[in-house]
């Protein structure tokens, strides 16, 4: 039997742990570090995710057969290197393939060598104020100002006007981080996730994120409030054309580089009234994405990272069970700028019991013996139906159940493609 290490603490890599749990070769699951909810399931072990050398020596006392990556900076700091210099098998990109999403500028150049299809953009460096403030004035509103660097899903401003760009731009600037600015793309976004080794590839279903905080894609960027997939105004056809125009030319440019990405290349693509657009890639899996799709595949998690790791595309079966999944996340009063904590949380006994319905918590603690929200995005509920409408009044019944002072949804989510179920009345998804 397997031994499994998950890094991270969050509700992706609550429902990776969940998912993992299901596998026939799995044995024990660590998860580093962790949350209530994980440990529930798994033994949690109090190592940051950033700690790599920790981690790599916990792996080897434990003798983990298996790493599985789930947030950003880890692998920004390299440990998917480091295990490996340790003989330790882990799935995720190295360092240098990792900067794909740890550099906004390495992945629009890698972009604009490979001519892949992205909004027009200019970098500035901290010392180019007067010329970042130039071309803000010559270009049209909106106007999106992103800063190089990881920043949680929040690094991207979509500035309403020149003075609040400039604004934001000198902000970024004053603090030596680089910038991009660019053009504002039109349309609706797609997530595409794809597990890779080299320049294969295993596409997971299409998802869409709702990345503002309020209904009606208002308000400031957060990592994604609610997620549902697959998207069914988008046939099986159609999907694979968008992973041949996204993926397949990403992983060849960074082969062309001499960088063999070996692990989860997630891409937000805007599709545009001229095709699509990626807005950015990221080097993992997408939250909640991840908690979305994974209880829509009937396959074994563990043997399909195992099979993307030794190269067995053939082996891998399009195992879906053709339901729909809905995710609503429940977030703190004040996130993301300035989230609240330690507010009670009651009610996941009698949610839990709702069928049809999982939940994967994140920014939870016990405190006093009491479970009380710990950060931004405090917990999720994922419906699972034979249709989008179904799966959406499970989350949402879900949801309400759960309460905490000061939580806040999204009540919005998966509209797009509630449109495009077959309804005789106004769509009613709460
Ligand atoms: P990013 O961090 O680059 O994924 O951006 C976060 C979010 O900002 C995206 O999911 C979009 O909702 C929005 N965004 C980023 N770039 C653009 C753009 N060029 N045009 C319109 N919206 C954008
Ligand atoms: N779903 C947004 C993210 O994972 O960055």
């Amino acid at each position: 039997m397997k031994e499994i290490l998950i890094v991270g603490s969050g509700a992706r890599e609550h429902s990776l742990v969940w998912k993992a749990r299901q596998s026939s070769s799995v044995g024990n699951i660590y998860c580093a570090p962790g949350n209530p909810g994980i440990a529930e399931i798994a033994e949690c072990i109090p190592i940051k995710a950033t700690n790599v050398e920790q981690l790599a020596k916990f792996a080897k006392q434990q003798k983990i057969d298996l790493t599985i990556v789930g947030p950003e900076d880890p692998l920004a700091f390299g440990i998917v290197d480091h295990f490996k210099s340790q003989g330790l098998r882990i799935f995720g990109p190295s360092q240098q393939a990792a900067q794909i999403e740890s550099s906004k500028i390495f992945a629009k150049n890698l972009m604009d060598e490979a001519d892949l299809p992205t909004a027009r953009y200019k970098t500035f460096k901290p010392k180019e104020q007067g010329e970042a403030e130039d071309y803000i004035e010559c270009e049209e509103i909106p106007i999106v100002v992103k800063q190089d660097g990881l920043a949680a899903g929040k690094g991207a401003v979509v500035a309403e006007s020149k003075s609040e760009a400039k604004k934001v731009a000198k902000e970024f600037l004053d603090i030596g981080i680089p910038i991009i600015i660019e053009e504002f793309l039109e349309g609706y976004e797609v997530s595409l996730i794809a597990l890779c080794n080299g320049t294969q590839y295993f596409p997971l279903i299409l998802s869409q994120d709702h990345k503002k905080a309020y209904d009606g894609d208002k308000g400031p960027n957060t990592g994604g409030l609610g997620v549902y997939a697959p998207l069914n105004f988008i046939g099986a056809e159609e999907a694979m054309k968008l992973y041949k125009i996204v993926t397949d030319p990403t992983l060849r440019a960074l082969a062309n580089k001499g960088i063999h990405f070996r692990g989860i290349l997630y891409s937000n693509v805007m599709i545009t009234k001229n095709g699509p657009k990626i807005l950015e890639h990221n080097a993992r899996f997408g939250d909640p994405e991840c908690q979305t799709i994974l209880p829509l595949y009937d396959g074994d998690l563990i043997n399909l990272i195992e099979n993307v790791l030794s190269s067995d595309f053939d082996q891998i079966p399009f195992k879906w069970n053709g339901k729909f999944g809905h995710c609503v996340v429940l977030a703190s009063r004040g996130y993301p700028s300035n989230p609240e904590t330690g507010k009670i949380i009651e009610g996941i006994e009698d949610a839990i019991k709702i069928p049809g319905v999982l939940i994967f918590q994140a920014g939870t603690k016990i405190e006093n013996g009491k479970l009380v929200t710990s950060g931004g995005r405090v917990l999720c509920t994922v419906g699972i139906g034979d249709t989008l409408q179904e799966a959406a009044k499970r989350s949402y019944y879900a949801a309400s159940k759960i309460n905490f002072d000061g939580k806040h949804i999204r009540t919005d989510i998966g509209k797009q493609g509630l449109k495009f179920c077959n309804y005789d009345s106004e769509v009613d998804i709460v």
